[in-house]
């Protein structure tokens, strides 16, 4: 739902933000310029979370978490943005708007939706059409059930270039919609052709049953063996989930994560109706989020081959902070779930996926796999390696059981490991209050090692800055957008993130539209709202003038000119941080 920004601007004015967040957090120095609290969304010790009054938003910056109040709300309440508006106004005591500003986006995404829909059905329907014999052989020879083709909507694509667009544009849309949705191609030559062609068809749903995208299988081995729809009004990859729409639905709230389509359909066809995959690209904090709202079990279900062991690696990692149980799959030579149920049955994979091992037994496999633990030299190392493992784990009852197990295996004094893991954990609470400690001084001094989230900060450190006192600037002072006209444009900006948020600011200052943090709420990620909020807190490290903006502008004319003959001796902070970080830890070998 889209709101107009007048009701935007009255439920912020009706909504303290520092007593909303107060009702989950203990706030400290409450009603002081800058009150801090633990943050809710990562595990701290140290206050790295900051409430700024004058913008109504907040900032972690230990993890990065940063908003408005609706963003706090979405977030913490694990609310879409409409129910998040909706919480803040029974809270405030104020009506929700009954008839919500129709705009162009939201026609646009119902124009979509239906369009979607209409392309499902006509390629489901092509399925059975004396044309699709071939597909209909491949699909039995994948061994799907008629049922199973039907209840997730498979289809067909016609090998023909404008099949689909011909059949849309009888049901009255146009090419440029159709070019927009992705459902057709705008060929160099200018004419328009369908996007998905003799493809098998796998529509992609939302949790409201929305069609929101579709991928498309080639029949033989020709490439690319995938093609996906691009990110439209109504679809970002990375944050959806395959077949989330039915597995969310699952009493026991356990999820498994498979690698693609046609695991997870293998899966529900076997019994296995929790399955979902991810849609081609790598596991995303969306993603993790989006998890968590249906599942407190998540077992990884990757192929074992080394992509799949970084996956499951790179996924882990990404989970660590969710409050998710986590389990690994071990499938053997690489194999997938679809050729496991296959070729060896249901009865197999249910055993695979009762033997999944969590989170620190599969640190402890990957690891000692690594080694040849018949050696000293392989014991010694692989214990190394377990001690840093198990240092991690909270749970002193868990740890315990692990070591036990580890002193029994390796044939090793348990309380030898033990002290080791104490040592360890020392250490590690050293190095983690000495970073919180360096994040809440950053927010304290406003010096500028605070760390931009920009992910081109560590080659553009100073265009970096310079961009962020821009933007900041033009947060606060819509107006010196006229004041710098003909030498701010886009292409000043460097990095191309910095280059996204100007181009996104500039937009709503000539347009006249807020910049109150709480209405860009609803086109944005959290992301970019954390970024919003990071540039608001910086508002205050400002010296605020317009000659500030210019030098700023003359340093990233400067550093652009200076990209093009890099100088390879100068390090950033963060390096030259990193540099000095190493030589500490070297110094502490016993430390590890
Ligand atoms: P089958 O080979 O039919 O069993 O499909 P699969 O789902 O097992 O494919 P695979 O394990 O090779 O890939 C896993 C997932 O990665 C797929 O489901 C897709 O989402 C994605 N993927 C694989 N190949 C491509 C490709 O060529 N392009 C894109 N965009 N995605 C791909
Ligand atoms: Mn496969």
């Amino acid at each position: 739902m889209r709101f107009s920004d007048d009701f935007l601007a009255e439920l912020r004015s009706r909504t303290d933000i520092e007593e909303l967040i107060g009702r989950y957090v203990e706030i400290r120095h409450r009603g002081s310029r800058t009150p801090v609290a633990l943050c809710p969304f990562h595990s701290e010790k140290t206050p790295s979370f900051v409430i700024y009054r004058d913008t109504q938003s907040y900032y972690c910056f230990g993890c990065g978490a940063g908003g408005d109040a609706i963003t706090f709300i979405k977030n913490i309440e694990r609310l879409d943005y409409t129910d998040s508006v909706r919480f803040l106004c029974e809270r405030a005591g104020l009506a929700m708007p009954l008839d919500p500003v129709d705009d162009e986006i939201n026609r646009l995404r119902r124009r979509c939706y239906e369009a979607n829909r209409e392309a499902a059905r006509f390629f489901h329907a092509y399925l059975y059409s004396p044309e699709a014999q071939q597909a209909r052989a491949y699909l039995d020879k994948r061994r799907l059930a008629p049922e199973t083709v039907k209840s997730f909507g498979l289809g067909f694509a016609p090998a023909k270039w404008d099949a689909l667009i011909k059949h849309l544009k009888e049901k009255g849309y146009n090419e440029a919609e159709l070019v927009s949705f992705d459902l057709a191609k705008r060929t160099s030559k200018g004419s328009v052709i369908d996007a998905f062609r003799n493809r098998l068809m796998f529509p992609i749903i939302d949790l409201r049953g929305n069609v929101i995208a579709f991928g498309g299988r080639v029949l033989d081995d020709s490439k690319p063996k995938y093609l996906n729809t691009s990110d439209t009004v109504v679809y970002k990859k990375s944050q959806a989930l395959y077949a989330l729409n039915f597995a969310k639905n699952n009493r026991e709230r356990k999820l498994i994560l498979c690698e693609g389509y046609m695991d997870v359909i293998a899966m529900h066809q076997a019994g296995f109706t929790n399955a979902v995959a991810g849609l081609g690209t790598a596991f995303t904090k969306e993603q993790v989020s989006l998890l968590s709202r249906y599942c407190d079990e998540l077992t990884l279900c990757f192929d074992s081959d080394e992509a799949g062991k970084k996956a499951t690696k790179r996924a882990l990692s990404m989970l660590s902070s969710s409050p998710m149980k986590l389990k690994v799959m071990h499938l053997q030579d690489g194999k997938d779930p679809d050729e496991i149920i296959k070729t060896q049955g249901k009865e197999k994979m249910n055993k695979i996926i009762s033997s999944a091992v969590n989170d620190t037994e599969f640190a402890l496999n990957d690891s000692r796999s690594r080694f040849d633990i018949s050696t000293e030299d392989g014991k010694l190392g692989f214990l190394n390696e377990a001690v840093a493992v198990l240092a991690a784990v909270e749970n002193a009852i868990e740890r315990d059981l692990y070591v036990s197990k580890l002193a029994e295996e390796l044939n090793v004094q348990k309380s030898a490991i033990e002290q080791q893991i104490k040592k360890q954990r020392r250490f590690m609470k050293k190095a983690h209050d000495s970073a919180q400690f360096d994040a809440a001084m950053k927010t304290v001094l406003g010096d500028d090692k605070i760390s931009s989230p920009n992910p081109e900060k560590k080659s553009n450190v100073r265009a970096v800055k310079a961009e962020e006192v821009i933007l900041a600037s033009l947060l606060k002072h819509p107006d010196y957008l006229k004041k710098l006209k003909g030498i701010l444009e886009a292409d000043v900006f460097v990095t191309e993130f910095g280059r996204r948020y100007f181009e996104d600011i500039s937009s709503r200052i000539q347009s006249g539209r807020s910049l109150d943090l709480v209405s860009f709420n609803e086109d944005a990620e959290n992301e970019e709202m954390a970024y919003l909020a990071y540039l608001n807190a910086k508002i205050s490290e400002l010296a605020n003038s317009v000659e500030e903006c210019k030098q700023c502008i003359n340093t990233l004319i400067e550093e652009k000119a200076k990209k093009n003959a890099p100088d390879v001796g100068k390090l950033s902070n963060e390096e030259y941080r990193d540099l000095f970080r190493k030589k500490r830890e070297k110094k502490k070998p016993e430390g590890v």
